[in-house]
């Protein structure tokens, strides 16, 4: 029988907590403007900061749409900023955000008071058949158990004419296995695999974009050049430089490719005329 908290239906997750602990760092959400964003963002040499960037990444995502309306999803929508982003486009009625932690959601409904929001795991996704037009998934899919099984999701949960949109990090086999957050189920040599693995799902038109300098390479960058001015300001110690810069660098062998993805859910959408 399902509790009449959702929360307490899901078994603890690590993925979750880390993102939690980053919720209370002072140092994190000045990074981020205060923006509750959590993604590396997308960046141009005209970008100004890391909340520009978030900005334009659900933006550059939102550009896969032929039309922006319609009933959408914000799959492991963190605090609810890329949630507050779509209410630009979409009616906030028809806006549902979810996510693995009761404490995110809790600020995403601050962040974004008119949307729906739930407590739900990415890979079990507790709505109809065919219900929504959009389903969006910034920086999250790489820690779902599986990315896989999300995709199979995502494509039952859409109307046919429906679009799945994602941002998403391969890394290297080796760090998949290693690293804590990552899973090795989730390797995915280059492009084409994970075409194939979105088709498999039930998707078609599936366009993908390399997007590893503009989002990867430019948020690097920017942390490398924030914690820097923090040091030289006094913000922070020289140690506390190293680690933060030890956490970053740590990620450069490992990370492989930043991707923009689009997929449709094939057939017509709903109310189209017949051929
Ligand atoms: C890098 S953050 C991205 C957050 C948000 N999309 C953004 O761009 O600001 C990854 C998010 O995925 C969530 N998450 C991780 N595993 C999940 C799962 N299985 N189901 C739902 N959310 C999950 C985490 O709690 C975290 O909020």
């Amino acid at each position: 029988m399902k509790s009449p908290n959702p929360a307490a239906d899901l078994p603890a997750n690590p993925v979750g907590e880390r993102y939690d602990r980053m919720v209370d760092s002072p140092m994190h959400c000045r990074y981020y403007e205060d923006s509750d964003f959590l993604n590396y963002g997308y960046w141009d040499e005209t970008t100004a900061g890391q909340k520009e960037a978030s900005e334009r990444l659900v933006e550059k995502l939102l550009d896969f749409l032929p039309v922006r309306q319609g009933r959408v999803l914000d799959v492991a929508c963190g605090k609810g900023a890329t949630t507050r982003y779509l209410c630009r486009y979409f009616r906030p009625a028809q806006i549902t955000g979810i996510n693995i932690s009761e404490k995110q959601v809790s600020i995403a409904r601050r962040n974004a008071p008119d949307c729906d929001f739930r407590v739900m795991d990415a890979t079990r996704l507790d709505f109809a058949d065919a219900s929504f037009d959009v389903v969006l998934c910034v920086e999250a899919a790489f820690h779902f158990r599986t990315r896989q099984r999300f995709f199979h999701e995502a494509c039952r949960i859409l109307k046919p004419g429906g679009w799945l949109l994602l941002s998403d990090i391969l890394m290297c086999k080796e760090a998949e296995k290693r690293r804590r957050y990552r899973h090795e189920e989730n390797y995915v040599r280059d492009e084409s695999e994970y075409r194939r693995q979105l088709e498999a799902a039930g998707f078609a038109r599936v366009e993908l974009v390399d997007a590893t300098e503009a989002c990867w390479k430019g948020h690097f960058m920017n942390v490398v050049r924030f914690f820097h001015e923090q040091y030289f300001a006094g913000e922070i110690s020289r140690q506390q430089l190293a680690d933060h810069l030890r956490l970053s660098y740590d990620r450069v062998p490992d990370t492989e490719k930043y991707l923009l993805v689009a997929a449709m859910k094939p057939g017509p959408p709903a109310g189209a005329p017949e051929p």
